[in-house]
This record gives C-alpha cells, structure tokens and sequence, in this order.
C-alpha cells in the first residue's frame, strides 16, 4: 500500500499565522502538525510515502523530513500549485500509487488512541473499495458526513450538508483500491470549484464498496485548521505527553517500534536533537531498545 499526506491548501483559517508559513508545520505541543498525520500512515505500515504541498512550501518541508531514509521510509513530494480539492491528490499522485492500493491522511488530522495500531492492521490488508474511519462529533455540519443503518453499514454521504442526517465526521484518513485513480480522474469540481473527496467516495457507496468504520469511545481525531482547534490539540497532546511520559508521534520511535530503523539509528537521530526533551526521549527509547 502506498501513502499520501496531503498538505497543501493556503491555511486560510490559520490567517496571518500560516501567510509565511504552512500550517502543517506549526507546533503541536513538542512537534510540526505533519508528524501527527505522517506517522499515521507509519502506524499502517506504509513505507512509500508522498507529500503533496503548495510549491513554495516543499523546501521547508523537506529540510524537515527529507527522504525518509533516516526513517527508513521513503519520502518523496509532489506539488500541488492551487488546492483544487482533496480528490486531486490521487490525480496529482497517479503514478506514486501506480497498481497499488493507496491511504491518503489530511495534513492537518490527528489521530491518537489505544487500538489504532491493530484497527489500521486490521483494515490496511487488502483494501477493496474504500474504507472510512467515522468520528462522532458535536459539530458534523463542519465535516463530510456519514449516515448508517442498525447495522452499522454506510448508506449515505454528504459533504458540509446544513442538516446532518447523523454525528459521524469522516475523518481525513481514506484507505482505497487502486480504482480510486480513475475514479478521481471522473469526478467534476463541485460547486465551490473543487474536486471533493465526498464525490469520490459516494461512486463507492453507490457501488456498495464502501465500509465505514468508527472510532470508538476515548479515541481522539483532531483537527488543527483554526487557532482554536490548534491550541486545543497542542494542549491534549501535552496533557498525555506530560501525564505519561510518552510522546505521541515521535516519527522516530515509530519507526524504531515498526522495526524500520533499529536502535542505534534510532539513537543517533535522537543526539541530533539532544538539547531538546524530544531528542532527549528518542535517544531514552533507543537505550530501552537496546542501544
Ligand atoms: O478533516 C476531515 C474533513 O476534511 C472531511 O470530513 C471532509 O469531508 C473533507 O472535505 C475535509 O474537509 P475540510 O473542510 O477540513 O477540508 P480543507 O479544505 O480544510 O482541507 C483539509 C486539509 O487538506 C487542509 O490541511 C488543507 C489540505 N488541502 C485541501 C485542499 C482542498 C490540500 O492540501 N489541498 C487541497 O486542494
């Protein structure tokens, strides 16, 4: 399965803070928004990974992250000059997906809570159709929405409708068959110009090849477009951090804990960042791991 995180868009609601700089990497607590996302589709086990972004935006983000090797992943980048809509992304990224089944996450989502590990197993294997990860909120007219039946299977979708048939957002985190690339390729911008995801999803709902699976209780998924809901996440995830004394996507632990770097790499990474309680911690795990 390869992966997309797709983090372009002007991050308008994050004006002027995101004029000069893009928002997936503002801090969240100890770490840029876009580590969150990223090692989402590490947790999956994806390990060939494109990042799509504004073009002014790239270099930054690749001083940051690079080629992923260091992760041993491989990151390569995309851009994407106008956001035209989600759905672009399979569009702009066709030959990154090439035969393979795909997972796109949102920039800007974050996604934390026991289980994600195994659910993400459990639904990465073998992909047919498409999979969504519903999120019961108290705001669903903000969201793509979905509605299911007692048993819990998907029968409707809508994006940002006024009035929401249920409280379940989907979430930005999307797993698809490889048909999603033409099925992108079909679809017409909608009436606010763009290419939307919904639209793309609903020709599988229509196909009944759509599964909605739901975040349970104690999960979180949040996102980070608005000052509000940035600071909301940088303080959830420094309650945990601090309460626990674990980081949440710490890339580097993650992809020590994946088995895609051993310890001593691991460690390595960490004394770069030495002077900082989060190399301090990356080094702190790759000693508990043996090195
Ligand atoms: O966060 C989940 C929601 O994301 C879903 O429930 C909705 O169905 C989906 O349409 C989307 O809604 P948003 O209104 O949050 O989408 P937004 O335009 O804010 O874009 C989400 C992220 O994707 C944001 O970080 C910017 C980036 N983006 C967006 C567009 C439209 C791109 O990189 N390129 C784009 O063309």
């Amino acid at each position: 399965m390869k992966g997309i995180v797709l983090a372009g868009g002007y991050g308008s609601r994050l004006h002027p803070i995101t004029l000069a700089v893009s928002k997936q990497l503002l801090p969240v607590n100890d770490k840029p928004l876009i580590y969150y996302p990223l090692s989402a589709l590490m947790l999956a086990d994806v390990r060939d990974i494109l990042i799509i972004a504004l073009p002014g935006d790239i270099p930054q983000l690749q001083r940051l992250l690079g080629d992923g090797s260091q992760l041993g992943i491989s990151l390569t980048y995309a851009e994407q000059p106008v956001p035209n809509g989600l759905a672009q992304a399979f569009i702009t990224g066709a030959d990154h997906i090439g035969d393979d089944s795909v997972a796109l996450v949102l920039g800007d989502n974050i996604f934390h809570g026991n289980g994600f590990y195994d659910l993400l197993a459990e639904h990465t294997r073998n992909v047919d159709g498409c999979v969504l990860f519903g999120y019961p909120v108290n705001d669903p007219e903000r969201y793509g929405v979905g509605e299911v039946d007692e048993s819990g299977r998907l029968v409707s979708l809508a994006e940002k409708p006024e009035k929401p048939r249920s409280n379940l957002a989907i979430t930005g985190l999307y797993l698809y068959d490889n048909d999603v690339v033409e099925i992108a390729r079909r679809i017409r911008p909608s009436a606010r110009g763009e290419l939307e995801i919904t639209d793309v999803n609903q020709v599988y709902l229509e196909a009944g090849r759509a599964k909605l699976v739901t975040f349970g209780r104690g999960f979180a998924w949040l996102d980070a477009g608005t000052p509000q809901s940035l600071l909301q996440a940088g303080q959830y995830v420094q309650t945990l951090e601090d309460r626990q004394g674990v980081r949440i996507a710490c890339l580097e632990e993650v992809a020590l804990r994946m088995g895609f770097i051993d310890a001593d790499a691991c460690h390595r990474l960490g004394a770069k960042l030495s002077r900082s309680g989060y190399g301090e911690y990356v080094m702190a795990v790759a000693g508990e791991m043996g090195a």
